[in-house]
């Protein structure tokens, strides 16, 4: 399970946590990594971590309800995908193995693909999913009988609409292979070089096409998108906080315990995490708060709101992302009054 890595495309958030701990519907996207694992039967998870946010993911993982073998293998430093199999080589022996992207979030689990390398004999399998632009992606060229033929990375001319989704299969053959990469030209060693390497040794690669969505939540649009759809998908109207008799709760919410609702309507498929104040205000639809947040004289929609946010006076507050402590306040005046970190961005 890959939890390092950069997260560029996640600043200003990552610049303080792993983008793997971010939340969709108040829980961290490894977790459902992780459920997904247990759920496939894989007993013992290797989790590649970072010298920055090891810890975190460390202290993130350490109540394991999931009841797996955890062992963390620190990566010096984000080499590419293919290097976080060349530092776990030790650690996984003369296993076979699924390498599972800790920010890659799915619908359905993945236990049918778990067992694509012993039906069909082959030395790696990969996991597809049909996108309408598949210029963005790692894209697969399948023959007639679904073997994988090429690989190519973000392709001007897309052989096929199938990009690769950061779930793939490998025996320890690809190991050798790893061993004789080359850096690429943005200089990491490539999972796709990998793969294409079994290919060129005559190896089978099999695949799967996904049912069900996916998506890479190391990126805003996702990550919305993902706290959505997982919204949608296991929200539940259960309401363990107190909610005043002026107050309104629509279709599937959560109000953990220790939330309170005055005077606000909150609008599911929401959740409301514990500790968390809710005055006068309007939340919801598709809405995540997280714990110990202040929400006054405020509207906050389709957005994910982490622990310890302040939101005074805000009229209305869509598609965002607001990082853990951040405060948001109507300026008096009229004018904008911003202290704001590194990479933020603000749409007034
Ligand atoms: P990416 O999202 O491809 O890479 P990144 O984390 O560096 O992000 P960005 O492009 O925004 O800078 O990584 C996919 C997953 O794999 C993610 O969970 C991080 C992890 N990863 C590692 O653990 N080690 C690595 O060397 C790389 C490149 C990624």
């Amino acid at each position: 399970m890959l939890a390092g890595g950069r997260g560029t495309r996640l600043r200003p958030l990552t610049h303080s946590m792993a983008k793997q701990l971010v939340p969709v519907a108040n829980r961290p996207i490894l977790h459902y990594v992780l459920d997904h694992l247990r759920d496939a039967g894989v007993a013992d998870v290797g989790v590649v971590i970072s010298p920055e946010t090891g810890a975190q993911i460390r202290a993130a993982l350490a109540a394991n309800p999931w009841g797996v073998r955890l062992t963390f293998i620190e990566q010096p430093r984000p080499l590419g995908l293919a290097h976080a199999i060349m530092v776990s080589r030790d650690y996984l022996g003369t296993e076979p193995f699924v390498m599972y992207l800790g920010d890659n979030l799915i619908e359905r689990g993945i236990a049918e693909f778990v067992r694509t390398l012993d039906h069909e004999g082959a030395d790696a399998a990969i996991l597809l999913k049909e996108v309408p632009d598949p210029r963005l992606f790692g894209v697969a060229e399948l023959d007639g009988g679904g073997r994988v033929v090429r690989l190519v990375e973000k392709p001007a001319a897309p052989p096929s609409r199938l990009a690769l989704v950061g779930i793939y299969l490998f025996t320890p053959t690809v190991h050798e292979v790893i061993a004789a990469l080359a850096p690429s030209a943005r200089g990491e060693y490539e999972i796709t070089d990998a793969i294409q390497g079994l290919l060129d040794r005559g190896r089978r690669v099999a695949s799967a096409v996904l049912d069900g969505w996916w998506l890479d939540a190391g990126k805003k649009d996702d990550l919305l998108e993902a706290n959505r759809l997982v919204l949608d998908r296991w929200a539940r109207c259960e309401v363990a906080g107190e909610a005043d008799a002026a107050s309104r709760v629509v279709g599937r919410v959560t109000l953990a315990a220790g939330g309170r609702l005055v005077a606000s309507t909150v609008e599911g498929p929401a959740v409301i995490g514990p500790g968390t104040t809710i005055e006068r205000s309007r939340i919801g639809p598709y809405t995540s708060v997280g714990a110990g947040c202040a929400i006054v004289d405020s509207t906050v929609e389709r957005s994910v709101v982490m622990d310890g946010v302040r939101l005074v006076g805000v009229p209305r507050l869509e598609d965002s992302l607001i990082a853990p402590r951040a405060i948001v306040t109507r300026a008096a005046g009229g004018g904008a009054r911003l202290v704001i970190g590194e990479d933020s961005q603000v749409e007034l």
